[in-house]
């Protein structure tokens, strides 16, 4: 009998390995899926967070009812349930272990929307192969990372998981944490898988809350939110998670077009798609669905492969199939997409992971790494009479405010498995790195950013006298922002802007310095302050990071990838916007208005009377200690035809004393097209290190490609006209150079 079946078994192989030519991992699923039941094809697409060795977890695995689990995070647990799944389910499939390493596992880096303030692809991927390596120690194969959506409004909590506003950095940054998580092979153990998230548009969310609806014109869809969804799947990202918000009233777990027009037919992927967490019984709520089994249904019919934690795959599918409302076709669509990824990895050759001596955390590399991330997204917004870097003049400094010394807040959201315990604080690494250059002072002041303890700011100024420079470290606890912590006011929480003025009435040089998970309205703090970091939530080595950059061992280079808004009543305000038909070029602001001044007397131009128009600084922008010069634009040609390309160069010297590294960006308008076109579109970047009084000559490549938008038909392509060209030190700066496409 064995025999026999060990024939039939081979000859499977053998015939449909025909039928998928030379794909052996397709053959397997083939044979594999041959033999599963319904039920068990069910388990597949089910995915179910940890409650470690539970009895109720071993039963359904060892009956074939779990694909995935997310959370579970004891190696040897870990390998228990594997053991379960391999040895003693009917066909051994092996589980996929999951978990959101979004900035690091244990050594946490900068919160990706630091990350990308770095504008260093190489550093970005460098950080995120370190947190594969630290997360696959434990089992974990599988990330929730990058988040991908565009968010252009600091409202919004979970812009701090982002890479900003801009479709173009958003995509470069988000290749390259893929790059980093899966390596350059996904069966290699160190491969972690990596999560195309959240699909799509859920930056867009109305009025900066949470889980809110969008309205996403498809044009800007397909323009703004999905290009950086794109690359990633040119990039190889093995998975892709649905977002919690619905898109024009169809939530995204439930979107046919999303999932199934674009994602599958249009850009042919052939990863898993997961819902978010009961995205799918969430339908319900939504007002979409009838019921679990009606979302069920839905989610299938959508795409969705994977059901995390609605128990609706597992429940309903069964009974769906077999009153013919799906078919198990499309069943099989699915289960082929996990078990492609399980193959890809390595998991049926290689379903444990080895316990190691020791386990790969924080080491020397790693910390370095983190270090030099959070010197990179740090940005320089102010620097008066260059009082930074401090110079040898200065014998001591008073490092005072919330920030300070929080060794959790400096983490950021989104890092469950961190400990703060190895976080280096800004005063434990001023007191450790230059306690013996200057005497340190330590005062907090505030003990967290929401505090309104007026003794402490008493205290406060009483140790800034005694100093010759202050340090105030400001910003926000890492819980004011994040998945569901969206802030309605995005001004400095507590009492720290009364801080930041008894300090600066002391009539000291003060410096600020920001540790925030998202753009804050500091308009009249930057006014106070001397100068100026932005440094966001910078992680377990922000400290020492933030200290060679006040004491000069490393010069500031990062830039925004992100608007700083004056006020919060701008917000969405971000500069790739449109040149409207009444531009702001005429402004009278709210204190200038003539008591009793005829309505139609103020100019009738696009702006706020009490904010005016632009930002406090525009995406792009950050200073360095020393100073970058950017030559007149040249263009290889003064026009192009469709499929050609052309060189837009420029020289950059660094004019100053520092050696420093400097983004030079590339921009492009469009100045006349079918539909009005943005005032300026990033196509490019270059992050460069220059030597004191070193010229530099850059180059971009653009090809036509590029200039291609979707015009109200949905045709993606490049219309004939006048073009603009920059290259320049942030998106508001520099003279453009014209060419005309032909
Ligand atoms: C959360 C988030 C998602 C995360 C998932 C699993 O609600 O929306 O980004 O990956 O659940 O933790």
């Amino acid at each position: 009998m064995f025999k026999k079946k060990l024939f039939f078994i081979m000859l499977t192989i053998v015939l449909v390995g025909c039928a998928h030519t030379n794909d052996p991992i397709e053959a397997k699923i083939d044979e594999l899926l041959s033999r599963m039941t319904l039920q068990e094809k069910i388990g597949q697409m089910n995915q179910l967070t940890g409650t470690g060795l539970s009895k109720d977890m071993i039963s359904q695995i060892k009956s074939g009812k779990v694909g995935s689990i997310l959370n579970e995070l004891d190696l040897k647990t870990t390998n228990e349930l594997q053991r379960k799944a391999v040895k003693e389910s009917r066909l051994g499939i092996p589980l996929l272990f999951a978990r959101d390493v979004i900035h690091g596992f244990k050594t946490i880096f900068p919160i990706p929307l630091g990350q990308a303030a770095t504008w260093n692809t190489q550093l970005i991927e460098s950080g995120a192969r370190v947190a594969a390596l630290e997360a696959t120690s434990t089992g974990i194969r599988w990330t929730f990372a990058p988040m991908i959506d565009i968010a252009r409004d600091p409202r919004w909590g979970r812009i701090a998981e982002s890479c900003g506003e801009d479709p173009y950095l958003t995509s470069q940054m988000g290749v390259a944490m893929i790059k980093g998580f899966q390596g350059k092979n996904l069966s290699d153990p160190t491969s972690l898988a990596a999560c195309a998230k959240h699909f799509a548009g859920y930056g867009a969310t109305e009025s900066g809350k949470d889980y809110n609806t969008t309205w996403i014109p498809e044009v800007q869809l397909r323009d703004v939110y999905l290009p950086p969804f794109k690359m990633a799947v040119d990039a190889g990202v093995a998975t892709f998670m649905c977002s919690f918000n619905d898109i024009n009233g169809v939530p995204s777990s439930g979107n046919e077009f999303l999932n199934r027009q674009i994602l599958r037919k249009e850009w042919n992927y052939s990863g898993i798609l997961v819902s978010d967490w009961a995205s799918i019984d969430q339908m319900i709520k939504h007002g979409v669905c009838n019921d679990l089994k009606d979302a069920t249904q839905k989610a299938v019919k959508a795409g969705v492969d994977m059901d995390m934690m609605s128990y609706a795959y597992i429940n309903h599918i069964e009974e769906l199939v077999k009153s013919g409302v799906i078919s198990e076709k499309q069943i099989d669509e699915s289960v082929r997409n996990i078990l492609r990824l399980k193959y890809r990895l390595g998991l049926f050759d290689h379903p444990y992971t080895k316990e190691p001596a020791n386990m790969p955390f924080y080491t020397e590399e790693s910390l370095e790494k983190a270090k030099q991330t959070a010197i990179e997204s740090a940005v320089l917004l102010k620097n008066d009479r260059n009082l930074l870097p401090l110079n040898e003049a200065v014998k001591s400094v008073a490092v005072i405010g919330p920030l300070s010394d929080s060794p959790a807040d400096q983490l950021g959201t989104w890092c469950f498995d961190a400990e703060p315990s190895h976080s280096v604080t800004p005063l434990a690494a001023i007191q450790n790195l230059y306690g013996s250059k200057v005497k340190v002072i330590a005062e907090k002041g505030l003990t967290y950013s929401r505090d309104m303890n007026a003794q402490g700011i008493a205290k406060a100024v009483l140790a800034a006298r005694k100093a010759d420079v202050v340090l105030l470290f400001v910003g926000e606890e890492s819980q004011l922002s994040g998945e569901a912590h969206c802030r309605a006011d995005i001004s400095l929480p507590g009492a720290q802007s009364a801080l930041l003025t008894a300090l600066k009435n002391t009539g000291k040089p003060v410096v600020m310095v920001v540790m925030a998970g998202r753009p804050l309205t500091i308009g009249k703090e930057v006014s106070e302050a001397d100068a100026v970091l932005y440094a966001f939530h910078g992680g377990t080595m922000a400290g020492p990071a933030l200290a060679d950059l006040i004491f000069g061992k490393a010069v500031p280079s990062g830039k925004l990838p992100v608007t700083l808004p004056r006020m919060v009543g701008q917000v969405p305000i971000y500069y790739a916007h449109k040149m409207t038909g009444r531009p702001a070029d005429k402004m009278t602001m709210i204190d200038k208005i003539p008591v009793g001044a005829n309505q139609t007397s103020l100019g009738n131009t696009s702006y706020h009377l009490d904010a005016g128009d632009g930002p406090l600084f525009p995406f792009g922008f950050g200073l360095s200690y020393t100073a970058f010069h950017y030559s007149g634009v040249k263009i290889s040609k003064n026009s192009i035809s469709q499929g050609q390309s052309i060189t837009v160069s420029c020289e950059i010297t660094n004019t100053g004393k520092f050696d420093a590294a400097e983004v030079a960006q590339f921009y492009v308008r469009d100045l006349v097209a079918s539909l009005a076109r943005p005032v300026k579109e990033l196509k490019g970047f270059q992050k460069i290190s220059l030597k004191a009084g070193e010229t530099r000559t850059i180059n971009f490549t653009l090809n036509t490609e590029q200039l291609a938008f979707y015009n109200t038909d949905m045709i993606n392509r490049a219309e004939p006209g006048d073009f603009q060209a920059w290259i320049s030190t942030d998106s508001q700066s520099g003279k453009p150079a014209t060419f005309k496409l032909l």
